[in-house]
């Protein structure tokens, strides 16, 4: 399935042999994984859409077993995928021939937690939404927030520079993130594991790896800043007119909640139909073309219920928003966050999925959606825009009842020509994995992509780390 679709040649890496197996199993004794059932899993992305074929899967559970696996397998010429929740979008996380899976699954300690500054130091293989609640439990929240919570690695967020639900609140991870321990290529361990929030003391290495997807080097810890959790949270769900009109909600809603504004997200009309549809909930509003979900998170419910109202009333007189709802409780607050955070799974259960994650200027975000359905017509099932609007992100999906190479050649490179006359970004948060290494050229000039190449080979000199990924083949 995946050599079809995705043209690729296996590059002469060495095939994993018995002594292999033998020395892995003396270095991560009883987590060598070679049952194939167990494998099945962990060689398909959770979209389903490639498949690899590893024979094996390695679960460590300390930076030092990481060091030594890598020591070897870089002394043996052997390739390896590193894999977090393999949740990844851009089949990033799935080997694309036999490459050995590293598996964070089971570096899932905390190492420590400052209550003043907020800071959590963890082993890479923590699940999201479990440092959540440990860090909730003492009063903090994580910066960010994505709906694979359940599933994703900390150590994955920072391998793709995730962005999510809380971005426009707290930022990108190039900012929350203090500091990295990460093994490279050869097995060299490099403990940039700082706290610090301010320091210039040369060049700061952990960038290079945040939103590097496993190919600079394996992520095996993670510091980073936590801010205060918010004692009064509010979200609105509502229902817009046009698109015109979500875009001036944003703006009297940036002028009017100011600083208590938290999130501000989007959806089309179809993403409701597909999440009422598919995943059976419950729409709270009335049958609007677009709806806009925003949260508030400050610091003294009175102010921001005052604030939100007012709001309210100057959006809905205006006729901005036609229809709304708004949760404090906790049940109704993740109820208006579900149907926004599980489009993607509705979108998976309704066929084959083509997904694009851009940047692009706010004003001309949606634009594409129906453009594209003009173009498509009859032949897309459902084309939808939603997304992180406040950070100028669309998440523009199409699908349709199986994967057809002919829909696949009307979006490409038509998507991407089109975001690269916008001057947007072809990937804004997911990055570009195995499916989108060949269209870094769009949002990047042809100096910046041979930088890329260069320090790629100066950290991993014989191409061991997820190859395949992220960077275009090289000539
Ligand atoms: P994986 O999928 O296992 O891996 C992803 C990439 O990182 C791969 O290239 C892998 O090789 C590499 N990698 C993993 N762990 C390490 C490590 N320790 N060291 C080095 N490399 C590593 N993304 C967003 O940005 N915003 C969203 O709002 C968002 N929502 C999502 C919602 C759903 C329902 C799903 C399924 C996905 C969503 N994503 C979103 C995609 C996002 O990239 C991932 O969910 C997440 O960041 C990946 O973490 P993971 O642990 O699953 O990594
Ligand atoms: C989201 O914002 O829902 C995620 O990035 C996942 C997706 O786009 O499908
Ligand atoms: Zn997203």
């Amino acid at each position: 399935l995946t050599q079809e679709r995705y043209p690729v040649t296996r590059l002469p890496f060495s095939v994993v042999s018995e002594d292999d197996l033998a020395a892995f199993e003396r270095i991560v004794p009883g987590r060598v994984i070679t049952d194939p059932e167990v494998l099945e899993a962990s060689n398909v992305d959770w979209l389903r859409t490639v498949r690899g074929c590893s024979k094996v899967l390695l679960r460590p559970r300390t930076s030092q077993e990481v060091a030594h696996i890598l020591r070897y397998c870089h002394e043996r010429n052997l390739a390896v995928n590193p894999q977090g929740g393999n949740t990844g979008m851009v089949g990033g996380s799935v080997p694309v021939f036999d490459e050995i899976i590293l598996s964070t699954a089971l570096m899932n300690e905390v190492i420590s937690f400052h209550s003043v500054s907020g800071t959590l130091v963890c082993q890479a293989g923590c699940v999201l939404e479990e440092l959540s609640r440990y860090v909730e439990e003492r009063g903090f929240v994580m910066p960010l927030d994505l709906g694979a919570k359940g599933s994703c690695h900390i150590g994955g967020n920072v391998a793709t520079n995730a962005g999510g639900l809380r971005f426009l609140r707290y930022g990108s991870l190039h900012g929350t993130v203090l500091g990295l321990e990460v093994v490279l290529a050869d097995g060299t361990v490099l403990n940039c594991l700082s706290s610090l929030r301010k320091d210039n003391t040369g060049y700061d290495l952990k960038q290079l790896f945040i939103g590097s997807e496993g190919t600079l080097g394996v992520i095996t810890a993670v510091s980073i800043q936590c801010p205060p959790k918010p004692r009064a949270v509010n979200v609105a769900f509502l229902g817009c007119p046009g698109f015109a009109e979500v875009l001036q909600t944003f703006t009297t809603c940036k002028g009017l909640l100011g600083e208590i504004l938290s999130a501000y997200e989007f959806m089309d009309a179809e993403c409701m139909w597909l999440v009422t549809r598919h995943l059976r909930l419950a729409s709270p509003v009335q049958e609007s073309p677009f709806y806009v979900l925003i949260e508030t998170s400050g610091s003294r419910a009175g102010h921001d219920a005052e604030k939100l109202s007012d709001f309210l009333d100057q959006v809905l007189s205006s006729g901005l928003v036609t229809d709304g709802t708004v949760a404090t409780d906790q049940m109704k607050l993740k109820a208006l966050w579900a149907l926004r955070e599980r489009i993607s799974e509705a979108l998976s259960r309704d066929g084959y999925v083509y997904k694009y994650d851009l940047s692009l200027p706010t004003e001309r975000l949606y634009d594409l959606v129906p453009d594209l359905r003009a173009r498509l017509g009859s032949r897309a099932k459902h084309v939808v825009g939603y997304g992180h609007l406040g950070d100028g992100n669309l998440h523009l999906n199409v699908t349709s009842e199986a994967f057809s190479p002919s829909l696949l050649d009307a979006l490409e490179p038509y998507v991407y020509e089109w975001t690269a006359r916008q001057r947007g970004s072809v990937s804004a948060e997911h990055g570009l994995g195995f499916k989108k290494r060949g269209v870094l050229g769009y949002s990047k000039p042809p100096e910046a992509l041979r930088l890329m190449q260069q320090l790629k080979a100066l950290l991993d000199p014989k191409g061991i780390l997820n190859p395949y990924k992220t960077l275009p083949a090289q000539a």
